[in-house]
């Protein structure tokens, strides 16, 4: 067995950040999306107000104060848009508006004056790199190749042999090309033929993008998640794609090709900035690009010569096995390689991964929770990964998942992620009083909100705790940051503030595994009480402070 000193080595020299380098004296001065903690929704799924079995913005509002309970700082919605649902909202067909599933402008007014007398951010979801095929803007682009529409979207004639005019493949599987009889040409969809990808290499195109953002900026919005943003221009002449030389089957058709031209492109990193300095006009609003790259692609988001987005969402450990030594250089690579002035930040699960119980069991979903609120970085929860929701099995007749109806039976779903909320024991969980959209988890009986917050050995009660710890210990929130120790098994650090100095010692394995810190006071166990000296037990997170506060 492999003890770890977490007695500190020396701090890394100090490159990163102000937090890092220089913690300012008043912790409420760094930006709020600094200290703060996100919190997606997924409308759909969070709670539903007029009984059609689908969320809405009413049903949010009914829970906001759910959310400051919980204690969390900022809530993302994923798109809440007119769209026809091909994609479940990420098919805008009116990028200024609410659809009515979801309520109204007013109801979206209201809701945000609501989260802001809560102390509560209000984030959106921005999709510019496709609108819905019903968008007016694409039935004016495919009514004739003079509309001047036409090329606010990517038309191209067919290859020679008649085909698609390049080899790139729709992440959704299948060409990224669809034939459009009327006009004679194809247009490009990097996802389903329902979603267009608009040109922004077109400046009429930049400019009403432009203009949406300062429709909901005007509007109050706190910021927005930007979809596909390393998607959103393509290499000029469209060459194909290199094949992937790796490819098998069973990893989903779109990695056939290695997107090389499709995505990434320089100019991709301008519109980040672009948006950014409207962004930086109306004062503190948040910019988080949805950006799933290796690391040194994804830190380019940040910004090359002007400031790119706030936060490129860092994927990592959704991504990465769940193993001490990897995730401790996972850590150390990330923090090494941020740009000065670059914030960190962490994700787990998203509407797009499998949920994280379903990942590694309660008992290790409890010691990831532990280490998404604690490293350095604003941390992004997901809905319902509070309460610990693990594995869904979807019957084949209720799979809504447009991924999973293209490519079948090799686990790219997404409908286990998406399922309702658990509020209570009532019918429908209290998500709604109809058959909701999706079916709820097998457990939602017992495992719910009313029935988690009368458990203190909950997850709810333990995101709930580590949630205030947070809060309460600047250390946690914006302090330094400092890897302790080498097991194999437990991943430890130290975050310090002023003088205060606290430890996280993880357990990533199910066997009792030894420790040596430094004596210290015990501020969060996952498995409730303290530790025996000198050990941590299976599946146990703790939480230390070491020094004085
Ligand atoms: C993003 C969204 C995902 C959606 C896709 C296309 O990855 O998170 O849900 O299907 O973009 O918009």
């Amino acid at each position: 067995l492999g003890g770890f000193r977490a007695t500190p080595a020396p701090m890394k020299p100090c490159r990163v950040t102000r937090a890092m380098c220089d913690p300012p004296a008043d912790p409420s001065r760094v930006p709020w999306w600094e200290r703060g903690v996100i919190y997606q929704i997924y409308p759909r799924s969070f709670q539903d107000s007029d009984g059609n079995g689908v969320g809405d913005l009413n049903g949010i509002g009914r829970r906001l104060d759910y959310l400051v309970e919980l204690g969390i700082d900022a809530i993302w919605l994923s798109p809440v848009f007119p769209s026809p649902m091909a994609d479940f909202g990420y098919d805008v067909s009116d990028y200024i508006d609410i659809d009515p599933l979801f309520g109204s402008l007013d109801d979206f007014d209201r809701l945000l004056a609501a989260a802001h007398e809560r102390g509560l951010k209000l984030m959106l979801d921005f999709v510019p790199n496709h609108s819905s095929d019903r968008h007016p803007w694409f039935i004016e682009s495919r009514s004739s190749r003079d509309n001047p529409k036409r090329d606010w979207y990517i038309w191209r004639d067919p290859a020679p042999d008649g085909g698609p005019p390049n080899n790139w493949i729709s992440d959704f599987g299948g060409s990224s090309w669809e034939w459009d009889e009327a006009t004679g040409q194809f247009y490009l969809h990097a996802f389903l033929k329902e979603q267009p990808d608009l040109n922004w290499r077109n400046p009429e195109v930049r400019a009403a993008m432009m203009d949406v953002l300062r429709f909901w900026f005007d509007r109050g919005v706190d910021g927005f998640r930007i979809d596909v943003l390393w998607h959103c221009i393509k290499a000029e002449g469209l060459p194909d794609n290199p094949v992937n030389p790796d490819f098998r089957p069973e990893m989903g058709e779109k990695l056939r090709v290695l997107q090389t031209h499709s995505t990434h492109q320089p100019e991709c990193q301008e519109m980040a900035a672009d948006f950014r300095q409207l962004a930086d006009n109306y004062g503190e609003r948040l910019l988080v690009g949805e950006i799933v790259l290796p690391l040194d692609q994804l830190i380019t988001y940040y910004g090359r010569e002007r400031p790119g987005v706030h936060l490129p969402f860092n994927f990592q450990l959704v991504e990465a096995p769940w193993d001490a030594a990897i995730l401790r250089q996972l850590i150390a690579d990330y923090e090494a390689t941020l740009p000065p002035g670059g914030w960190p930040n962490w994700v787990i699960a998203s509407h797009d991964y499998p949920r994280i119980a379903a990942k590694l069991g309660e008992a290790q979903a409890r010691v990831a929770a532990m280490l998404l609120l604690t490293l350095r970085g604003t941390p992004t929860l997901y809905q319902g990964d509070e309460l610990g929701i693990g594995r869904v099995d979807i019957p084949p007749d209720r799979v809504r998942d447009p991924k999973e109806l293209r490519e079948p039976g090799i686990g790219l779903s997404r409908d286990p992620s998406r399922t309702p909320m658990a509020w209570d024991g009532s019918p429908h969980a209290g998500f709604s009083n109809a058959d909701p959209w999706l079916p709820l988890h097998d457990d939602w009986r017992t495992r719910n909100v009313a029935a988690q917050e009368e458990n203190s050995g909950s997850m709810l009660s333990l995101y709930r705790d580590l949630l205030r710890l947070r809060r309460s210990e600047p250390a946690l929130s914006i302090g330094s940051f400092q890897l302790a120790g080498s097991a194999d098994y437990v991943l430890a650090y130290e975050r310090r503030y002023g003088e205060s100095r606290i430890l996280i010692a993880l357990n990533l394995t199910g066997t009792e595994r030894p420790i040596s810190v430094p004596p210290g006071q015990l501020l969060l166990s996952t498995l409730g009480t303290a530790p025996p000296s000198g050990w941590l037990r299976p599946d146990e997170g703790v939480i230390l402070r070491l020094g004085a506060r």
